[in-house]
Formats: structure tokens, C-alpha cells, sequence
């Protein structure tokens, strides 16, 4: 079977019910050192068992995602723009399909930006790597980038995500909005649900929560996890969302009861050290 490849490395991202949790590190081709994400490394560490894939640049995952992981994945190959730009559509592909494949990724991800005065470049950038891919049974993510000029409403989102797959995409990233099921229902490949810029917990797990019932196939958060209060907490919240039908409620409270763990735990390793101080000075 030629496609036995790309039907593989998909089976690593998403599980069995169909859904994922793709973990998005890739912020800082056009953001720089972005909130959050200023030790990379870091930060991806103590993330990484949870994730079911992790969306990163070539350069995050030279420097800072371990060798050793079984975390699938998902590589950011645009870029050439940065938040300096007055319009962000001026994207190129930045890496090879062969150092993809070096990096022995599960796919590759690029944006596209529909109604950018770059669109046709950032279209043929996706039917570009999706030839490219073929040769190698890599699946292409596009992520249908809003540049700061257009509206994410049910019109745009549909057609920014009905085109991307026309022309080939595998799976598409993009925002939710109202009318989110006519989104999914016009696009014939799995959608998944960026999260955008950072909300309260129980908001960005509502979001969470509507976009899946609503018929996407997971997400791929970043912001909403790593610039939480206790990220790994969220990132196993958003995880019982996608992959248990959690409800918000029940979510947040499963963050907050391991927030507070992780707190105790941090809080009784803290007082092990004081009290040997203490413990000390008496001696
Ligand atoms: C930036 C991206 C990010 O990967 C995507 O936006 C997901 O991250 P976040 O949940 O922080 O929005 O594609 O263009």
C-alpha cells in the first residue's frame, strides 16, 4: 500500500478515538521569545508525556525536545515572516521535506493566509509540500492563519479550510467560532481547533469542549496550556475534554485538584528544605 506510511505516521498523532492533543511550540518563528516560552525546553519537558504530538520548529526541536521521546512530531515549515510585519501573509517553506524526514517527523505544518494579499504564495506553498510529502508518505497540517485585517466567522473559516483541503491538506488547524459544525461539516479532512490567545482556564476548556462536540478532531493548543497557571495540570484537562468527553466543569476541576498537588508537591518539597534549615540552625 503506497499511503501505508502517511496512514501510520496520522495513527501517531491521533488516537484511536480519533482525536488529539497536539501540543503547539512553534510560536517563536514569527513571535520571538514568546510568554511562556522563553526556556523552551523548559517548558516542553515536563508537557511532553502528555501530549499526543507536539508542533514545534526545526530549530525548538534541535535544541530542546529530547531525541528519546515517543511524542510524534508535527513540524512548523513556514515561516520568513515575523510580528514586525504590518501584514503577516509574507510566508515562505522553511524547511526541506528531506530534513523533515531526517528529523523523522509524523507531518508538517505551514500557513496559509485566504484573502492576504500573499494568498496565492501561501497556497502554493501548501500544494507544494503536500507533492513533496507524497514522495514520502509525510502528511501536510495547514493552519489557516486570520492575519490581523480578517474575521474568524463561520464564512471565512469554511472557505479557508474547505480550500486547503481541496488543494490537498491531510488535516486542518484552524480558530473555533460560532457555527463551528458547518466548519467541520464542510471540510472532508479532520479539523483541529487552535487556542489562540490566552483565556481563563475554564474558558479556554469550554472552548475546548464546544469545538469537539461540535465535531473537531482535538486540538492544537498552545497558549492556552503553556501560559497557564499550572500547565501540566491544563494540558491534562484539556486532554480529559478531547479524549474522555469531559465536561468543562468536571476539567477545571480536575486542574485545579492537580494544580494543587503539584503546589503540595513543590509546597513539601519547599518545606522538607526549610526544615532541614531550621533543622540545621538548632544543631
Ligand atoms: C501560530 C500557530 C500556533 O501553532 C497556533 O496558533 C496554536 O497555538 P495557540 O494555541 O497558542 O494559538 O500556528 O501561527
Amino acid at each position: 500500500m503506497t499511503d501505508w506510511g502517511l496512514k501510520n505516521r496520522l495513527a501517531r498523532i491521533f488516537r484511536q478515538d480519533g482525536k488529539t492533543v497536539m501540543l503547539a511550540v512553534d510560536h517563536g518563528y514569527f513571535l520571538g521569545p514568546t510568554s511562556g516560552l522563553e526556556d523552551a525546553a523548559g517548558t516542553i519537558k515536563p508537557l511532553l508525556p502528555y501530549a499526543d504530538a507536539l508542533m514545534p520548529t526545526r530549530g525548538i526541536i534541535r535544541t530542546s525536545v529530547d531525541p528519546l521521546t515517543a511524542t510524534p512530531m508535527v513540524l512548523r515549515v513556514s515561516g520568513g515572516n515575523s510580528i514586525l510585519d504590518e501584514d503577516l501573509s509574507n510566508e515562505g517553506i522553511t524547511v526541506s521535506m528531506e530534513d523533515a524526514v531526517r528529523l523523522n517527523v509524523a507531518a508538517v505544518a505551514l500557513s496559509i493566509y485566504v484573502g492576504s494579499p500573499n494568498q496565492k504564495e501561501t497556497l502554493l506553498n501548501l500544494t507544494r509540500l503536500v507533492d513533496e510529502g507524497q514522495r514520502y508518505g509525510i502528511p501536510v497540517l495547514a493552519v489557516t492563519a486570520v492575519g490581523k485585517s480578517m474575521g474568524r466567522d463561520v464564512r471565512y473559516l469554511a472557505l479557508a479550510c474547505r480550500i486547503a483541503a481541496e488543494l490537498g491538506a491531510h488535516v486542518v488547524k484552524t480558530y473555533y467560532c460560532e457555527g463551528f459544525e458547518k466548519v467541520v461539516k464542510t471540510c472532508p479532512v479532520p479539523v483541529v481547533m487552535a487556542g489562540g490567545k490566552k483565556l481563563p482556564e475554564p474558558e479556554a476548556l469550554e472552548l475546548t469542549y464546544n469545538a469537539i462536540r461540535r465535531g473537531a478532531a482535538g486540538v492544537d493548543m498552545g497558549r492556552n496550556i503553556f501560559q497557564a497557571e499550572a500547565p501540566t495540570a491544563m494540558i491534562q484537562a484539556v486532554s480529559a475534554v478531547v479524549h474522555d468527553n469531559e465536561t468543562p466543569k468536571r476539567a477545571f476541576d480536575l486542574y485545579n485538584s492537580l494544580k494543587s498537588q503539584s503546589k503540595g508537591g513543590r509546597k513539601a518539597k519547599l518545606k522538607g528544605v526549610t526544615a532541614s534549615k531550621e533543622e540545621l540552625s538548632r544543631h
